[in-house]
């Protein structure tokens, strides 16, 4: 099996550890799954680009040199927030284009644990020490991160993070564009609308309503 082609979107901090798992990945196997062609942004700092000159990366250009190829690279949304990721995500798979979607990768740190009977959508990224029960759905471009937990049964929506250390309980609801605070809590069987933030440090014990912030313990 030869490496198919992977560009990374975004060269922030997060961006750059998902380059770190797609190496823990390829390390892991006989054969390299993924060869990194490099990096796009729009606008990366100076501190990015040094730090892609240390990893020996390279930055291709902006994310138009992905939109603009006839013949695109599969990709990874490499930016941590869920309202950035979704709005580039938009831009490389405009809705009612018309035009098949562009391959997105599925990465899952080898050193992640998965459960069974679980389906995981394209562009969903588990980073290293992440576990996952049974029976939970994760959408396109979810971001578990270090050490954060999904509980049995549970939807986690397109494009929604879940934090360092962060805990989400069996048969929760996540919609869409939720972020998940480093070490919250979410309770069992607990709903969060489209577009939440739950603090770093909460404990989700009700319903959150879309689009609000919310923090500490008990979450308000
Ligand atoms: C809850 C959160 C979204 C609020 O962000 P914000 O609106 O920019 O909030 P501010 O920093 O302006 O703080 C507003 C108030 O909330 C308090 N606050 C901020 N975050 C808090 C938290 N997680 N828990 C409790 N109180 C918090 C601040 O102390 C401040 O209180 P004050 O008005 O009495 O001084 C943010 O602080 C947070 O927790 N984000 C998650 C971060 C995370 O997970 N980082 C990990 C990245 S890998």
């Amino acid at each position: 099996m030869t490496a198919a082609e992977l560009v990374i979107v975004g060269c922030g901090g997060h961006g750059r550890e998902v380059y770190g798992i797609v190496t823990a990945i390829n390390n892991a196997h006989q054969r390299p799954r993924w060869q990194v062609l490099g990096f796009v942004d729009d606008d990366p700092t100076p501190a990015s680009k040094e730090c892609l000159d240390r990893l020996g990366v390279p930055l291709l250009g902006a994310v138009s040199w992905l939109t603009g190829r006839a013949d695109p690279p599969a990709h990874v949304i490499g930016i941590g927030s869920p309202a950035a990721r979704r709005s580039v995500g938009q831009r490389i798979d405009p809705a009612g284009s018309g035009r098949p979607r562009q391959l997105a990768a599925t990465l899952i740190h080898p050193a992640a644990t998965v459960g069974l009977g679980n389906t995981f959508g394209a562009g969903t990224v588990l980073f290293a020490g992440v576990r996952v029960s049974t029976n939970v759905n994760l959408g396109r471009h979810v971001h578990l991160n270090q050490n954060s937990a999904v509980g049995h049964d549970t939807t986690v929506g397109d494009y929604s993070s879940v934090n360092p250390l962060a805990a989400v309980s069996g048969h929760c609801r996540l919609a869409a564009e939720v972020l998940v605070g480093t070490t919250a809590a979410i309770l069992q069987g607990r709903q969060v609308g489209t577009g939440a933030t739950v603090g770093a440090g909460a404990c989700v014990v009700r319903d959150v309503p879309a689009g609000v912030v919310v923090k500490g313990v008990p979450a308000r």
